[in-house]
Protein backbone atom coordinates (compact mmCIF):
# COMPACT_ATOMS: atom_id res chain seq x y z
CA UNK A 1 0.00 0.00 0.00
CA UNK A 2 1.20 3.25 -0.64
CA UNK A 3 0.35 5.62 1.84
CA UNK A 4 -0.51 9.36 1.18
CA UNK A 5 1.61 12.34 1.45
CA UNK A 6 0.76 15.49 3.14
CA UNK A 7 4.31 17.39 1.73
CA UNK A 8 6.04 17.46 -1.10
CA UNK A 9 9.63 16.97 -0.12
CA UNK A 10 11.81 14.23 1.59
CA UNK A 11 14.83 14.00 3.65
CA UNK A 12 18.21 12.96 1.63
CA UNK A 13 20.84 12.80 3.96
CA UNK A 14 21.92 12.89 7.27
CA UNK A 15 25.34 14.20 8.94
CA UNK A 16 26.21 14.75 12.82
CA UNK A 17 28.74 15.72 15.39
CA UNK A 18 29.89 14.92 18.71
CA UNK A 19 32.58 16.79 20.91
CA UNK A 20 35.67 14.80 21.79
CA UNK A 21 35.81 14.67 25.00
CA UNK A 22 34.30 11.95 26.69
CA UNK A 23 32.33 11.68 30.27
CA UNK A 24 31.81 8.62 31.84
CA UNK A 25 29.64 7.66 34.88
CA UNK A 26 32.98 6.72 36.62
CA UNK A 27 34.04 10.17 35.93
CA UNK A 28 30.53 12.01 37.26
CA UNK A 29 31.09 9.55 40.55
CA UNK A 30 34.18 11.44 41.57
CA UNK A 31 32.24 14.70 41.11
CA UNK A 32 29.03 13.90 42.70
CA UNK A 33 27.61 11.43 44.93
CA UNK A 34 26.38 8.75 42.44
CA UNK A 35 27.65 5.93 40.63
CA UNK A 36 28.41 4.10 37.52
CA UNK A 37 26.05 1.34 38.41
CA UNK A 38 22.88 3.77 39.76
CA UNK A 39 23.03 6.19 36.65
CA UNK A 40 22.93 2.89 34.27
CA UNK A 41 19.98 1.36 35.75
CA UNK A 42 17.87 4.59 36.30
CA UNK A 43 18.56 5.87 32.64
CA UNK A 44 20.81 3.67 30.25
CA UNK A 45 23.96 6.21 30.12
CA UNK A 46 27.28 5.03 29.90
CA UNK A 47 28.64 7.76 28.73
CA UNK A 48 28.24 11.00 27.11
CA UNK A 49 30.16 13.83 24.77
CA UNK A 50 30.96 17.53 26.58
CA UNK A 51 32.44 20.32 24.75
CA UNK A 52 32.62 22.91 21.53
CA UNK A 53 30.29 25.29 20.49
CA UNK A 54 26.81 24.97 19.56
CA UNK A 55 27.91 26.81 16.55
CA UNK A 56 30.81 24.21 15.80
CA UNK A 57 29.49 21.31 16.42
CA UNK A 58 26.03 22.73 14.06
CA UNK A 59 28.41 23.37 11.01
CA UNK A 60 30.26 20.46 11.12
CA UNK A 61 26.96 18.08 11.34
CA UNK A 62 25.63 20.47 8.58
CA UNK A 63 28.64 20.52 6.40
CA UNK A 64 28.42 16.30 6.81
CA UNK A 65 24.91 16.17 5.63
CA UNK A 66 25.35 18.64 2.70
CA UNK A 67 28.36 16.47 1.26
CA UNK A 68 26.11 13.49 1.95
CA UNK A 69 23.27 14.62 -0.31
CA UNK A 70 25.81 15.21 -2.91
CA UNK A 71 24.53 18.83 -3.50
CA UNK A 72 25.13 22.57 -4.34
CA UNK A 73 24.91 24.54 -1.47
CA UNK A 74 23.98 27.29 -3.33
CA UNK A 75 20.76 25.43 -3.71
CA UNK A 76 19.57 25.39 0.55
CA UNK A 77 17.09 28.62 0.40
CA UNK A 78 17.03 28.12 4.36
CA UNK A 79 19.06 26.68 7.22
CA UNK A 80 16.79 25.87 10.65
CA UNK A 81 18.75 25.30 13.99
CA UNK A 82 16.97 23.89 16.67
CA UNK A 83 18.85 24.57 19.64
CA UNK A 84 17.97 25.31 23.63
CA UNK A 85 21.54 26.31 23.76
CA UNK A 86 22.58 29.09 21.23
CA UNK A 87 25.89 30.66 21.23
CA UNK A 88 24.69 34.33 22.22
CA UNK A 89 21.44 35.92 23.04
CA UNK A 90 21.67 37.61 19.29
CA UNK A 91 22.27 37.04 16.81
CA UNK A 92 20.63 33.77 16.09
CA UNK A 93 23.23 30.94 16.10
CA UNK A 94 22.04 30.24 12.97
CA UNK A 95 23.62 32.96 11.14
CA UNK A 96 26.93 32.36 12.76
CA UNK A 97 26.53 28.25 11.13
CA UNK A 98 25.62 29.99 7.76
CA UNK A 99 28.71 31.97 7.94
CA UNK A 100 30.60 28.88 8.43
CA UNK A 101 29.16 26.50 6.31
CA UNK A 102 29.39 29.34 3.26
CA UNK A 103 25.58 29.54 2.63
CA UNK A 104 23.65 32.16 0.97
CA UNK A 105 20.00 31.83 2.72
CA UNK A 106 17.25 32.81 5.53
CA UNK A 107 18.59 31.20 9.00
CA UNK A 108 16.96 30.74 12.20
CA UNK A 109 16.75 29.63 15.42
CA UNK A 110 14.05 27.46 16.63
CA UNK A 111 13.68 26.82 20.55
CA UNK A 112 11.27 23.42 21.12
CA UNK A 113 13.22 22.16 23.99
CA UNK A 114 14.20 18.45 23.10
CA UNK A 115 11.28 18.30 20.37
CA UNK A 116 13.21 21.02 18.20
CA UNK A 117 14.58 18.75 15.73
CA UNK A 118 11.30 17.42 14.92
CA UNK A 119 9.41 20.58 14.82
CA UNK A 120 12.76 22.45 12.43
CA UNK A 121 11.65 19.11 10.12
CA UNK A 122 8.11 19.72 9.87
CA UNK A 123 8.48 23.43 9.58
CA UNK A 124 10.87 22.54 6.96
CA UNK A 125 8.15 20.54 5.01
CA UNK A 126 6.07 23.75 5.70
CA UNK A 127 8.96 26.02 3.77
CA UNK A 128 9.07 23.75 0.83
CA UNK A 129 5.58 23.71 0.44
CA UNK A 130 5.43 27.41 0.26
CA UNK A 131 8.37 27.01 -2.33
CA UNK A 132 11.28 26.83 -0.99
CA UNK A 133 13.56 24.52 -2.76
CA UNK A 134 16.40 22.77 0.15
CA UNK A 135 16.31 23.18 3.43
CA UNK A 136 19.28 22.61 5.98
CA UNK A 137 17.55 21.37 9.63
CA UNK A 138 20.30 21.03 12.07
CA UNK A 139 19.58 20.32 16.07
CA UNK A 140 22.79 21.11 17.86
CA UNK A 141 23.53 21.49 21.33
CA UNK A 142 25.98 22.18 24.27
CA UNK A 143 24.00 21.75 27.28
CA UNK A 144 27.32 20.99 29.37
CA UNK A 145 27.66 25.12 29.73
CA UNK A 146 23.60 25.21 31.44
CA UNK A 147 24.66 21.88 33.41
CA UNK A 148 24.90 22.42 37.39
CA UNK A 149 27.46 20.31 37.73
CA UNK A 150 27.10 19.93 41.06
CA UNK A 151 23.86 18.68 41.05
CA UNK A 152 23.26 15.11 40.76
CA UNK A 153 19.99 15.18 39.54
CA UNK A 154 20.70 16.75 36.54
CA UNK A 155 24.16 16.72 35.32
CA UNK A 156 24.36 12.72 34.87
CA UNK A 157 21.73 13.67 32.31
CA UNK A 158 22.66 16.33 29.71
CA UNK A 159 25.30 16.43 26.96
CA UNK A 160 26.42 18.41 23.56
CA UNK A 161 25.90 17.26 20.23
CA UNK A 162 24.21 17.65 16.87
CA UNK A 163 22.67 16.10 14.02
CA UNK A 164 21.65 17.87 10.68
CA UNK A 165 19.36 16.94 7.59
CA UNK A 166 18.69 18.32 4.04
CA UNK A 167 15.37 18.30 3.35
CA UNK A 168 14.45 19.14 -0.31
CA UNK A 169 11.33 19.29 -2.81
CA UNK A 170 10.13 16.29 -4.52
CA UNK A 171 8.45 16.17 -7.91
CA UNK A 172 5.99 13.82 -6.80
CA UNK A 173 4.80 12.79 -3.00
CA UNK A 174 7.03 13.62 -0.53
CA UNK A 175 7.82 11.37 2.30
CA UNK A 176 5.79 13.57 5.40
CA UNK A 177 2.93 10.89 5.90
CA UNK A 178 1.81 12.58 9.27
CA UNK A 179 2.65 15.04 11.95
CA UNK A 180 2.08 16.69 15.19
CA UNK A 181 3.46 19.22 17.47
CA UNK A 182 2.21 20.23 21.23
CA UNK A 183 3.22 21.98 24.02
CA UNK A 184 1.80 22.18 27.56
CA UNK A 185 3.05 25.73 29.24
CA UNK A 186 1.59 24.50 32.56
CA UNK A 187 4.24 22.12 33.21
CA UNK A 188 7.08 25.42 32.59
CA UNK A 189 8.55 25.06 36.43
CA UNK A 190 9.54 21.21 35.64
CA UNK A 191 12.22 22.02 33.86
CA UNK A 192 13.37 25.50 32.66
CA UNK A 193 16.77 27.40 32.90
CA UNK A 194 17.06 31.24 33.47
CA UNK A 195 19.17 33.28 31.66
CA UNK A 196 22.76 33.20 33.20
CA UNK A 197 21.63 30.01 35.62
CA UNK A 198 22.00 26.18 35.26
CA UNK A 199 19.07 23.95 34.79
CA UNK A 200 16.66 23.18 36.70
CA UNK A 201 14.47 20.34 36.95
CA UNK A 202 11.51 18.05 38.45
CA UNK A 203 12.43 15.01 36.88
CA UNK A 204 9.77 12.62 38.18
CA UNK A 205 7.27 14.90 37.02
CA UNK A 206 9.30 15.29 33.28
CA UNK A 207 9.57 11.39 33.75
CA UNK A 208 5.70 10.89 34.04
CA UNK A 209 4.26 13.36 31.67
CA UNK A 210 7.06 12.26 29.13
CA UNK A 211 5.63 8.90 28.19
CA UNK A 212 2.18 10.48 28.02
CA UNK A 213 3.16 13.27 25.35
CA UNK A 214 5.18 10.58 23.49
CA UNK A 215 2.44 8.23 23.38
CA UNK A 216 -0.12 11.32 22.37
CA UNK A 217 2.70 12.46 19.53
CA UNK A 218 2.61 9.55 18.33
CA UNK A 219 -0.93 8.58 18.25
CA UNK A 220 -1.50 12.14 16.47
CA UNK A 221 0.88 11.89 13.42
CA UNK A 222 -0.14 7.96 13.19
CA UNK A 223 -3.99 9.16 12.76
CA UNK A 224 -3.14 11.90 10.21
CA UNK A 225 -0.94 9.36 8.57
CA UNK A 226 -3.55 6.66 8.62
CA UNK A 227 -1.19 4.24 9.89
CA UNK A 228 -1.11 1.81 12.74
CA UNK A 229 1.65 1.51 15.27
CA UNK A 230 2.32 -2.32 13.52
CA UNK A 231 2.88 -0.28 10.10
CA UNK A 232 6.12 2.01 11.70
CA UNK A 233 9.08 -0.30 10.70
CA UNK A 234 11.33 1.98 13.21
CA UNK A 235 11.05 4.65 16.06
CA UNK A 236 13.49 7.43 16.45
CA UNK A 237 12.83 8.57 19.68
CA UNK A 238 14.23 11.56 21.63
CA UNK A 239 17.19 9.89 23.84
CA UNK A 240 15.91 11.63 27.67
CA UNK A 241 15.94 7.57 29.25
CA UNK A 242 15.48 4.30 28.27
CA UNK A 243 13.07 3.92 30.59
CA UNK A 244 10.73 6.63 29.57
CA UNK A 245 11.19 5.25 25.52
CA UNK A 246 10.59 1.59 27.19
CA UNK A 247 7.22 2.78 28.92
CA UNK A 248 6.32 5.01 25.67
CA UNK A 249 7.05 1.96 23.37
CA UNK A 250 5.00 -0.38 25.65
CA UNK A 251 1.78 2.04 25.35
CA UNK A 252 1.87 2.03 21.94
CA UNK A 253 2.27 -1.44 21.17
CA UNK A 254 5.60 -1.09 19.46
CA UNK A 255 8.47 -3.75 20.65
CA UNK A 256 11.45 -2.04 22.00
CA UNK A 257 13.87 -3.75 19.66
CA UNK A 258 12.06 -1.53 16.59
CA UNK A 259 13.97 1.84 18.67
CA UNK A 260 17.27 3.61 17.48
CA UNK A 261 18.99 4.49 20.66
CA UNK A 262 22.36 5.57 21.33
CA UNK A 263 21.72 7.24 24.80
CA UNK A 264 24.47 4.91 26.41
CA UNK A 265 27.31 6.75 24.70
CA UNK A 266 25.31 10.40 23.74
CA UNK A 267 23.39 11.46 27.01
CA UNK A 268 20.66 13.15 26.67
CA UNK A 269 21.46 16.31 23.87
CA UNK A 270 18.49 17.55 23.77
CA UNK A 271 17.67 18.42 20.15
CA UNK A 272 20.21 16.76 18.33
CA UNK A 273 19.30 13.44 20.21
CA UNK A 274 16.70 12.07 17.60
CA UNK A 275 19.12 13.37 14.30
CA UNK A 276 22.14 11.54 15.79
CA UNK A 277 19.82 8.26 17.34
CA UNK A 278 18.21 8.22 13.17
CA UNK A 279 21.92 8.30 11.80
CA UNK A 280 23.27 5.72 13.90
CA UNK A 281 19.89 3.48 12.73
CA UNK A 282 21.16 4.58 8.85
CA UNK A 283 24.87 3.88 9.52
CA UNK A 284 24.02 0.32 11.04
CA UNK A 285 21.92 -0.28 7.75
CA UNK A 286 19.02 -0.35 10.01
CA UNK A 287 17.34 1.99 7.91
CA UNK A 288 15.84 0.87 4.02
CA UNK A 289 14.45 2.67 0.97
CA UNK A 290 10.93 2.31 2.20
CA UNK A 291 11.05 2.09 5.50
CA UNK A 292 8.34 3.32 7.79
CA UNK A 293 9.68 5.87 10.75
CA UNK A 294 8.36 7.40 13.38
CA UNK A 295 10.53 10.33 15.08
CA UNK A 296 8.96 11.67 18.43
CA UNK A 297 10.37 13.93 20.81
CA UNK A 298 9.61 15.63 24.41
CA UNK A 299 10.73 18.47 26.40
CA UNK A 300 10.68 21.60 28.46
CA UNK A 301 7.81 23.38 27.60
CA UNK A 302 6.71 20.59 27.73
CA UNK A 303 6.67 20.69 24.39
CA UNK A 304 6.54 17.37 22.12
CA UNK A 305 6.42 16.43 18.31
CA UNK A 306 6.08 13.52 16.20
CA UNK A 307 6.44 13.07 12.15
CA UNK A 308 5.60 9.54 10.53
CA UNK A 309 7.90 9.71 7.34
CA UNK A 310 9.30 6.99 4.68
CA UNK A 311 12.80 6.58 4.15
CA UNK A 312 13.79 8.05 0.85
CA UNK A 313 17.40 9.06 1.64
CA UNK A 314 20.86 8.14 0.45
O1 LIG B 1 14.75 15.89 27.72
C1 LIG B 1 13.90 15.86 28.81
C2 LIG B 1 14.73 16.03 30.01
N1 LIG B 1 14.54 15.34 31.19
C3 LIG B 1 14.12 14.08 31.39
O2 LIG B 1 13.69 13.37 30.52
C4 LIG B 1 14.22 13.58 32.79
C5 LIG B 1 13.14 12.61 33.16
N2 LIG B 1 13.41 12.02 34.48
C6 LIG B 1 14.32 11.06 34.66
O3 LIG B 1 14.97 10.62 33.73
C7 LIG B 1 14.46 10.50 36.05
O4 LIG B 1 13.46 11.05 36.89
C8 LIG B 1 15.86 10.72 36.69
C9 LIG B 1 16.90 9.89 35.95
C10 LIG B 1 16.25 12.19 36.62
C11 LIG B 1 15.85 10.27 38.14
O5 LIG B 1 15.46 8.92 38.22
P1 LIG B 1 14.30 8.45 39.20
O6 LIG B 1 14.18 6.99 39.05
O7 LIG B 1 13.08 9.27 38.90
O8 LIG B 1 14.90 8.79 40.60
P2 LIG B 1 14.25 9.65 41.77
O9 LIG B 1 14.32 11.09 41.45
O10 LIG B 1 12.92 9.05 42.12
O11 LIG B 1 15.26 9.35 42.95
C12 LIG B 1 15.34 8.04 43.56
C13 LIG B 1 16.45 8.08 44.57
C14 LIG B 1 16.36 9.25 45.54
O12 LIG B 1 16.84 8.81 46.80
P3 LIG B 1 15.83 8.36 47.96
O13 LIG B 1 14.98 9.56 48.24
O14 LIG B 1 15.06 7.19 47.41
O15 LIG B 1 16.76 7.99 49.08
C15 LIG B 1 17.31 10.25 44.98
O16 LIG B 1 17.81 11.14 45.95
O17 LIG B 1 17.70 8.22 43.92
C16 LIG B 1 18.40 9.36 44.45
N3 LIG B 1 19.17 9.95 43.35
C17 LIG B 1 20.40 9.52 43.02
N4 LIG B 1 21.18 8.56 43.54
C18 LIG B 1 22.38 8.36 42.96
C19 LIG B 1 18.80 10.95 42.52
N5 LIG B 1 19.77 11.17 41.62
C20 LIG B 1 20.78 10.31 41.92
C21 LIG B 1 22.04 10.05 41.35
N6 LIG B 1 22.81 9.06 41.89
N7 LIG B 1 22.52 10.73 40.29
Amino acid sequence: MTAHSVSGARMMALGTALPDKVLTNHDLAKMVDTTHEWILERTGIHERRIGGTTAGLAAEAGRVAIERSDIDPATIDLLILATTSPDRRVPATASTVQEMLGLSCGAMDLNAACSGFVYGLIAAHGFINLGHHRVLVIGAETLSRMTDWTDRGTCILFADGAGAAVIEKTEGPGDLHGWHVDSNGALESALYCDFDAKIEMSGQAIFKNAVLAMEHAARQSLEMAEMSAADIDIVIPHQANVRIVEASCKRLGIPYEKTSMVIHRTGNTSSASVPLALEDAWSRGRVKKGDRLLLVGFGAGMTSAAAVITWDGK
